[in-house]
């Protein structure tokens, strides 16, 4: 097992995935965690991650002794200032900042290149740099502005790279990784996501005791995989529940509780759709709304968890993207959307939070969900908005104006999927908007609204691009549409990316 010591860099869980897909596990903790644990947990190699921090101002240090468990250590970045300053090397703010992609020269000598190929190129975000390398350390890459790009000292086995092997802009960074791992640490590689599974279920039944918990399902990957998953843990003392608040996709309440019901939960559903309408009535700012949402949302949820004795635990499904979203709430960069969840109920109510899907990716929950035996179909979905059709709905949010964005949403999905396109889109969907233009059909002169319609490729819903949709597909689309929802005159496709445009309209 390796352990990655967290400094604060955003890609701090990509480092434990790209060593996980060499079949090893990894865990990242906080970058202070004491030697002694990081000993107890048999690990047989540290990782110093990234980080915003400054070696020459404000330095997070790890526990000194770390450097005493003759473990292999590789500092990344940051990470490898950290390693220079214990190891008495010196590291200053360079005038040069590098940023971006960089040619490196390397030593393909060094057991860490072992079978690279120059050019090297890495990714690069630093100020500072080690500008005198400690003693008994090599140094063995370097760019034209920056001497020390990588050191090594093979003895105590400590290497340093400045560069970020876990990103894919460094695309020999895997190589880098696995080399340190396999070769370096000599460590193992036979773990898979199916022990993530048994480790997760029995973590969690621990973690739960006797006590009971509940989770709030919507029939998307997450909650699914983390319902199921949870439900293997707990039985019976898993309580889910499934709101319906009306603004979900056509047929997919029913399909939803179903499939889940199939699956052996006890699942309860509540019927809120009447509420949530009276709450948006008069809204139409997209922020106003999905607050609006987001605090029904937990009222309802709060008076059903109220009913559940002895409860001890709220269940989420918080994905990786998800914790770095949030964390970047905290940090200096912008709120760009409220995302809806039931935050704010754990306090309240006393309740602990599991969650155990936080360490990992989008994929990496699809793989889990196939091991679980979940539907394929439910795992193929695209993701879908908490606040469903009310942000694609740019007015007032009426159970009229629900009713034909689910139908154009239907039809669009449907014939994505006879198209054969479906699974190669991240993200399809209807926007309903508040214009009206012109037709003609027939003889009479119509003046309806317009549907706008959107597919995204995508990673992980942080940028996407645009998808070239086949013709026929859209064309079928539009035609259906247009014929079969009378309010509906006419429709366009977006083309814009992610940034500059968001993947949802409000
Ligand atoms: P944006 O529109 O921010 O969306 O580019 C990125 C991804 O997040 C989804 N999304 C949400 N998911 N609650 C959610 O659970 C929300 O309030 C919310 N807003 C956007 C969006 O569908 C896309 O997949």
């Amino acid at each position: 097992m390796i352990i990655v010591l967290d400094f604060g860099s955003q890609y701090n869980l990509l480092i434990a995935r790209r060593i996980r897909e060499l079949g090893v596990y990894s865990e990242v903790h906080p970058y202070n965690l004491p030697a002694s644990e990081i000993a107890a947990r048999g690990a047989t190699a540290v990782i110093f991650s990234g980080g915003p921090g400054s070696v020459t101002h404000i330095a997070l240090q790890p526990d000194p002794a770390v450097m005493d468990l003759g473990l292999p250590l590789l500092g990344i970045c940051y990470g490898m200032q950290v390693l220079a300053h214990l190891r008495k090397g010196r590291v200053e703010g360079s005038k040069i900042r590098e940023y971006g992609k960089q040619i490196l020269r390397i030593d393909r000598e060094s057991p860490l290149f072992s079978g690279c190929t120059e050019p090297f190129q890495a990714w690069m975000s630093h100020g500072d740099s080690v500008t005198k390398r400690p003693d008994g350390f090599r140094v063995i890459a370097s760019t034209a502005g920056l001497p020390v790009a990588a050191m090594e000292d093979r003895e105590t086995r400590q290497f340093g790279v400045q560069f970020h092997p876990e990103v894919t802009h460094t695309p020999q960074g895997s190589r880098v990784l696995e080399n340190f791992v396999r070769r370096i640490a000599g460590t193992k590689g036979d773990w898979s996501l199916g022990d993530f599974v048994k480790a997760s279920v029995k973590r969690l039944g621990e973690q739960v005791g006797s006590g009971s918990a509940i989770c709030g399902v919507s029939g998307g990957v997450d909650s699914t995989v983390a319902a199921v998953l949870s439900h293997q843990a707990l039985g019976d003392r898993l309580y889910p529940v499934f709101v319906d608040h009306g603004l979900l996709r056509k047929n997919e309440a029913e399909e939803v509780f179903n499939f889940l019901t199939g699956m052996g939960l006890k699942v309860k559903k509540i019927e809120a759709a009447g509420r949530f309408f009276e709450k948006l009535r008069g809204i139409t700012d997209p922020e106003s709304k999905r607050r609006c949402i987001g605090e029904t949302f937990i009222r309802v949820f709060e008076e059903e968890a109220r009913r559940i004795p002895g409860l001890t635990h709220l269940i989420q499904g918080t994905l990786y993207p998800d914790v770095i979203e949030s964390q970047s709430v905290k940090g200096p960069s912008a709120t760009i959307k409220s995302h809806h969840n039931v935050g704010g109920l754990p306090e309240k109510m006393d309740l602990k939070l599991g969650e155990p899907l936080r360490e990992l990716f989008k994929d990496e929950v699809r793989k889990v969900g196939h091991l679980l035996k979940i539907d394929p179909l439910i795992l193929g979905r695209h993701p879908f908005p908490g606040p469903g059709l009310a942000v694609r709905i740019l007015d007032e949010v009426t159970p009229e104006a629900v009713t034909a964005l689910q139908e154009a949403d239907a039809i669009f999905i449907e014939e994505l999927r006879r198209g054969g396109v479906y699974d190669d889109v991240w993200q399809a969907l209807a926007v309903l908007l508040p214009i009206r233009t012109v037709g003609v059909m027939g003889d009479e002169r119509t003046y309806g609204q317009v549907v706008a319609l959107r597919a995204v490729t995508s990673l992980d819903g942080m940028t996407a691009d645009w998808v070239d949709l086949p013709r026929d597909v859209l064309e079928r689309t539009a035609t259906r549409i247009v014929n079969s929802i009378p309010s509906i005159t006419r429709v366009v496709y977006d083309l814009t990316s992610k940034p500059p445009a968001t993947i949802e309209w409000e």
